[in-house]
């Protein structure tokens, strides 16, 4: 019998897997662009530029360097700079923040839901002044925004709508893409991410042409001709490698999609019905990609404790409210002023999921978590 010292721990993603599953492949999109010397903003950039936007149901992508970069360009982009404000969800990663204030701009956040991790609009209405020039919403842990009602905000206020897509490749608002029509979306394939490569990278999706120029002369110095340089642009490319590997792993980023679905879906029936355990709710009209699946807890550090022992990994998405990180000092609102998202940051960890986690696997982390819940049930 295997002693659970030697039992393999559950690792919170397997980035290893998924290149063995495409490595014949991968490898030689590789040697290609090796071979072919040229390695930036030629043919497989140009390749899946076409291909991502096409898959989003848009016009036009433009590879960057990153998703904070995709972000901050789509902004820059639009005109947004300093004076101006836009809203973001208090509950995000650093960098939808830290991509409006590199603009000049000013992050105002804006709760969440309650039971749901992205932009509450009722909310959204209250914050909006006559310095607001964008709404930034997340689609946080691959769940789509509340959109229509984001929308309808918008157009009432004329502002612009910058998607921070970085965690929701694929998922679907009313049927259509995130990314889809006219839509501005920034995404990013950073490696963990359902759609990465092989370090940073990151692009735009636009229904809008003449965004789309704007933002190729941004990434590249602000020419559209070597040496003629239209604006003040910065060095923000997607390399002809990643691009290569994006391309292969684009082709199968719906079925890795639907395999964590899949384990989603073992998880929401496996851990239903726990006292004192929230798991994650599906908004109507949305078709989330489960980018994380994120429970809340007020026993979080217990829960977590308890699956280390049991060699499950887990993560906490995100630890530290923006408005409390040392980087926001005396710049965002102070400690209890934004409830929802200090209680999201207090209780929420992060279940190990991805295309490469055996369905036994999430079955081990299922029965580790009832275990912690009957024990907490009973004392
Ligand atoms: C919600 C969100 N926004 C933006 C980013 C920034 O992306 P990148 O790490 O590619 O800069 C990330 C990921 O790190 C993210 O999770």
């Amino acid at each position: 019998m295997t002693s659970r010292a030697e039992t393999p721990r559950v690792p919170f993603l397997d980035l290893k897997a998924a290149y063995e599953e495409l490595r014949p492949e991968t490898d030689a999109a590789v040697a290609r662009v090796l071979d072919s010397g040229r390695y930036l903003l030629g043919p497989e950039l140009e390749g899946f530029e076409a291909e991502f936007a096409a898959y989003c149901e848009t016009d036009h992508a433009v590879g960057v360097n990153s998703g904070m970069d995709a972000l901050q360009l789509a902004l820059r982009g639009l005109g947004i700079g300093p004076g101006d404000e836009v809203i973001v969800p208090s509950h995000t990663y650093i960098a939808s923040w830290l991509a409006v204030s590199a603009t000049g701009a000013t992050p105002v956040p804006v709760e969440p839901h309650e039971d749901h991790p992205t932009l509450d609009p009722l909310l959204v209405e209250k914050a909006i002044t006559p310095r607001t020039r964008a709404l930034l919403p997340v689609h946080l842990y691959g769940h789509p925004a509340d959109m229509d009602a984001l929308r309808e905000l918008a157009d009432r206020h004329g502002l612009h709508i910058v998607e921070d897509a970085a965690q929701a490749h694929g998922a679907r608002y009313r049927g259509r893409r995130i990314g889809a029509g006219s839509s501005v979306a920034a995404f990013s394939f950073y490696p963990g991410k359902n759609l990465g490569c092989f370090g940073d990278g990151g692009a735009v999706v636009t229904g809008d042409p003449e965004l789309a120029e704007r933002l190729r002369m941004l990434r590249n110095y602000g020419s559209r001709q070597k040496y003629s340089h239209e604006m003040k642009g910065t060095n923000s490319r997607l390399d002809e490698m990643q691009a290569a590997v994006l391309r292969i792993r684009l082709a199968h980023l719906d079925s890795w999609n639907g395999r964590r679905s899949a384990l989603a879906a073992e998880y929401l029936s496996g851990l239903a019905g726990l006292p004192g355990l929230g798991l994650p709710v599906t908004a109507p009209d949305t078709d989330p990609v489960w980018h994380l699946f994120t429970v809340r807890t007020e026993r979080r550090d217990e829960l977590r404790s308890h699956l280390d022992a049991r060699g499950i990994d887990t993560l906490t998405h995100y630890p530290v409210p923006v408005h409390l990180s040392p980087a926001y000092a005396g710049e965002a609102p102070p400690e209890g002023s934004l409830p929802r998202a200090e209680s999201f940051a207090r209780q929420v960890l992060s279940l190990p999921i991805g295309p490469h986690l055996e369905r036994l696997q999430a079955l081990r982390v299922i029965d580790a978590v009832r275990e912690w819940a009957e024990r907490v049930d009973q004392a």
